[in-house]
């Protein structure tokens, strides 16, 4: 979606008093129009949440990467299936999906849970019927680019893949499943496929200090089923509290999950560490016992100052984010060294 001009200048015109500084959009990646739609649901009378939604929903459509959304990571039997989360920092409400199937609005679904039901978490099949009563579209998330990913895959003996030991899996035609360490092998060659691990991740402040954050991503390609990463995990995917601010990650969700880095960047931002240090504490705990471990996060605090930290590895020493405030005008894509 293509920002409006008009909607900017009313953005700016309704809001004169403001401080300089806020609104803040900012999510992983160049994922541009993301931003874009985020902002001007602001501008729009949006809220926080809202943004949020409509920002990571624009993902979802777009297929972002291949990483979101539909048609993208086909799992081992060849389906896509989608993670997603969102928080509200006012209230401390979040509402996640993890493995939902069919539906290609997973932020959609997320923000129904937290707000038609008392639940947090819903995941798979259970988590897609109560999608499709809430009136979401059921369809196919295959595409041909999915399915020629899969197919692909299927030629080359399953590979690569997460098995750690050979486990020939009668539900597929796949295999023998090969250790993890080729895996790595693999990747320490050329091969190394961040695309394989993108998510969105995005936090917006709004003109009133309302902090909310959310991810959307269809996970790991190749993933065993079942499989829910960092994206929908509050604490991990993204994280937000409108006293202090926000942080989202991106990443081998596998590893980060453990260490639920925008809990700790937001931790960090609590006791007064300003966002660029605490991102870099959160990749910094990770990086202690996974040294090559792929991942971001994006942090941001009340007063509309954010920073970036990422860990550096073979083919990746700066990591891509979005910023869109009263400064920027635009949305301004900015870099960060890796740590
Ligand atoms: C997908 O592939 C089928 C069969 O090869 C083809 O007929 C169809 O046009 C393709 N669809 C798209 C959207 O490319
Ligand atoms: C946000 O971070 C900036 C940069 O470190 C700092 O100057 C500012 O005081 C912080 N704001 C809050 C509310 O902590």
């Amino acid at each position: 979606m293509k920002l409006k001009l008009i909607e900017l200048i009313i953005c700016f015109s309704l809001t004169p008093t403001c401080s300089a500084v806020l609104p803040l959009v900012i999510n992983t990646w160049p994922f541009k129009d993301a931003t874009t739609t985020a902002w001007s649901t602001l501008c729009s009378g949006g809220s926080a949440l809202d943004a949020v939604e409509a920002g990571c929903a624009q993902c979802e459509k777009l297929q972002c990467d291949g990483s979101v959304g539909y048609g993208g990571s086909p799992d081992e039997t060849g389906e896509t299936t989608l993670d997603a989360m969102i928080m509200n920092g006012d209230t401390m409400e979040v509402g996640a999906v993890g493995q939902l199937r069919r539906i290609k609005n997973a932020i959609g679904v997320a923000r129904a849970v937290m707000e038609r039901t008392k639940h947090t978490f819903l995941v798979g099949e259970s988590a897609s019927v109560f999608a499709e009563n809430m009136g979401f579209l059921a369809e196919d998330l295959t595409t041909n680019q999915s399915l020629s990913i899969f197919t692909k895959w299927l030629k080359e003996n399953c590979q690569p893949n997460y098995r750690q030991h050979v486990s020939p899996d009668p539900s597929t035609s796949c295999g023998p499943y090969k250790p993890q360490a080729m895996f790595q092998r693999r990747r320490r060659g050329q091969l190394i496929d961040i695309h394989a691990h993108d998510t969105i991740g995005m936090i917006v402040i709004n003109q009133a200090g309302q902090v909310a954050a959310g991810t959307s991503t269809n996970g790991a390609r190749h993933k065993v089923p079942g499989r829910v990463g960092d994206s929908p995990i509050a604490g991990a995917g993204a994280y937000a509290d409108s006293t202090v601010g926000g942080a989202a990650a991106t990443g081998d969700g596998d590893i980060m999950m453990r260490f639920l880095p925008s809990y700790l960047a937001v931790e960090q931002m609590r006791a007064g560490v300003d966002p660029s240090a605490a991102c870099r504490t959160a990749i910094t705990r990770i990086k202690k016992h996974f040294p090559d471990f792929f991942g971001a996060v994006v942090c941001a605090n009340m007063t509309g100052s954010y920073g970036a930290a990422c860990n550096k590895r073979p083919g990746f020493s700066q990591f891509p984010f979005m910023v869109f405030n009263r400064k920027s005008n635009v949305p301004r894509q900015e870099m960060v060294d890796c740590i």
